[in-house]
């Protein structure tokens, strides 16, 4: 039964650590109207992210929470998690959305939102996990480079996917150009990737995501070069 006055809406908390582009483009889909959520909280792990700012320009609630004097224990990382949680509990949490969340997330948060937290990853996963995955992309030589929306699991960018967008790799691309293109897809998948969740069309069937509703439809290739 919700309480009167609470809107029943998913209940959404945002971890980001830098610029928030994708916190923004979740923010744009609920003022929109077409993401059913609500952003019960922003948290970071770095004072000055934009992501923080961009949170307050909306209402929202934000708090920056600091690793610092959780360093030095022997399980720093997972004392430092436990605090997260501790918030995520308090503004009753659903589902837990990493936007460019540049720390390593415990057992301790996985465990608690097991099959509710997912993350942004700017390739086509299980290809580049890791850092500087454009210029990987690019290095080696990929004709279609992409995003993925994955659910998450203690293997670092290992989670069952929900979706994913493929971006061409264009002749003369530069990493930046290449994570530029990328990015406007993030801003697409992950508020439907989101919106799926809400309302209740995600399956976790071991290793797979099965995606009610989504039938046939789409089956044409993306070629790159066209
Ligand atoms: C995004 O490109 C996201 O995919 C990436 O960080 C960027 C954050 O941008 N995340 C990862 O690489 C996680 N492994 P944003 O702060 O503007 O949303």
């Amino acid at each position: 039964m919700p309480t009167a006055g609470r809107s029943d809406k998913l209940r959404i908390g945002v971890l980001a650590s830098g610029r928030g582009s994708n916190l923004q483009a979740v923010i744009d889909a609920i003022e929109a109207g077409s993401l059913q959520a609500q952003i019960a909280l922003v948290l970071s792990n770095k004072k000055d992210a934009f992501a923080l700012e961009r949170a307050r320009r909306h209402g929202l609630t934000e708090v920056f929470l600091d690793p610092k004097p959780y360093t030095g224990q022997p399980d720093s990382r997972e004392a430092y998690d436990r605090a997260i949680l501790d918030l995520l509990k308090k503004h009753e949490v659903e589902l837990v959305v990493l936007a460019g969340y540049m720390k390593i997330v415990t057992a301790v948060l996985i465990k608690a939102y097991e099959n509710r937290m997912m993350n942004i990853h700017p390739s086509l996963l299980p290809s580049f996990p890791g850092l500087d995955v454009q210029k990987k992309a690019l290095d080696w030589g990929v004709k279609l480079a992409g995003c993925t929306v994955h659910f998450v699991t203690e293997g670092v960018d290992e989670g069952p996917i929900i979706i994913q967008a493929a971006v061409p790799v264009l002749e003369g691309d530069t990493a930046e150009m290449l994570s530029a293109r990328i990015l406007e897809q993030e801003h697409l998948i992950y508020p439907r990737a989101i919106q799926l969740y809400a309302e209740g069309k995600l399956k976790v069937d071991g290793r797979r995501v099965v995606v009610a509703g989504t039938g046939t439809k789409g089956t044409e290739a993306l070629i790159s070069p066209a």
